[in-house]
């Protein structure tokens, strides 16, 4: 049977839209000490009206995830995908695009899994890459925040088995860190990586445990981590209780794949068990036209 294709019409219908709030929480993070953020420069509020903070907590990093679902909750399409990272899940959308781009000019890394990686070779996990004609602005604002001027990005991988031809690893001003284990590590030993690229060993085991890879985040100096999935690296970070807040955009397609397969941080051998849910509370929610912008806010 013919896999069913987004039509390309679903890219505009966004463009350029404002991302009208609808709700906010007045509580802030329980345990927080400070905040980065606040109004955003002119040339980003018109697109983005009102205030978004970042909580930070004294004892670690905060960790935020950034998803984009279907309405029958999926996330991945798998081998059918014509977008990395959600794009044809968002349906091309540009709100989600400049959602992901304000997320990231306030991270200090950007977490992705390798199999997210793979799934877009020509990807570069900073705000000027989704949004090229407000890089300027972007920039300007990390510079406000006394922000380095990209967050590194850290790539998770228990194989090593990266292209080391990846746009994302070759970015010139991206430092990027490949969390991994002692064979990936010696796996990439032999790759050539470009000068950018750091390689660190986490845990002792066959995977990168969660509080390992915080470590990691933590060694960067990072107050700020932003996880970009895929479901499988999410599923793990959530498992071990490490995700503060979910920045979950809703798009308005029923995708139709099995959800099982493809759904939103609980993929095999991650599941909490019966009666073990996270539960979160709503902190705001954002539109602009048919899409949704949620964000929830788990307790610690
Ligand atoms: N809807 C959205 O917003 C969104 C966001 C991101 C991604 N996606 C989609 O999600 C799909 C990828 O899903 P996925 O679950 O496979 O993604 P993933 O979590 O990015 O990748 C899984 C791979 O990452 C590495 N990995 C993850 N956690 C690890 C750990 N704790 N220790 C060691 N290695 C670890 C492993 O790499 P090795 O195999 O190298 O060992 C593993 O095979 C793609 O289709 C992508 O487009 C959607």
């Amino acid at each position: 049977m013919e896999e069913p294709t987004i039509e390309v019409t679903m890219a505009g219908r966004s463009e350029g839209l404002a991302l009208e709030p609808l709700w906010e929480s007045p509580e802030p993070m329980r345990d927080a000490v400070d905040r980065r953020g606040g109004l955003l420069p002119p040339a980003l509020a018109t697109r983005f009206p009102g205030e978004l903070c970042i909580d930070l907590r004294a004892d670690r990093p905060t960790v935020l995830a950034n998803f984009v679902t279907s309405l029958d909750g999926v996330v991945a399409l798998g081998p059918h995908e014509t977008g990395a990272g959600g794009a044809e899940i968002s349906g091309f959308s540009e709100s989600d695009r400049f959602m992901m781009a304000v997320l990231r000019c306030l991270a200090d890394v950007v977490v992705v899994g390798a199999g997210t990686l793979r799934a877009g070779r020509r990807h570069v996990w900073t705000a000027a890459h989704l949004q090229p004609a407000l890089a300027d602005a972007f920039a300007a604002w990390r510079g406000e925040l006394w922000l380095t001027p990209q967050p590194t990005t850290i790539v998770v991988t228990a194989s090593g088995n990266l292209d080391v031809t990846h746009a994302g690893l070759n970015a010139p001003g991206v430092p990027v860190i490949v969390a991994t284990t002692r064979a990936g590590a010696d796996h990439l030993a032999m790759l050539p990586l470009s000068s950018n690229v750091r390689v660190e060993v986490a845990g002792h085991g066959e995977r990168v445990p969660a509080g390992a890879l915080l470590e990691i985040v933590r060694g960067a100096g990072a107050r700020v981590a932003l996880c970009e999935g895929g479901p499988h690296l999410f599923g793990e970070l959530l498992r071990a209780r490490l995700v503060d807040e979910l920045f979950l955009t809703v798009a308005p397609q029923v995708a139709g794949r099995d959800a099982a397969v493809h759904r939103l941080g609980l993929v095999e051998g991650t599941s909490f068990g019966e009666g073990h849910g996270r539960w979160s509370s709503l902190a705001s929610v954002r539109r602009a036209g048919d899409d949704l912008f949620l964000r929830y806010r788990f307790e610690p």
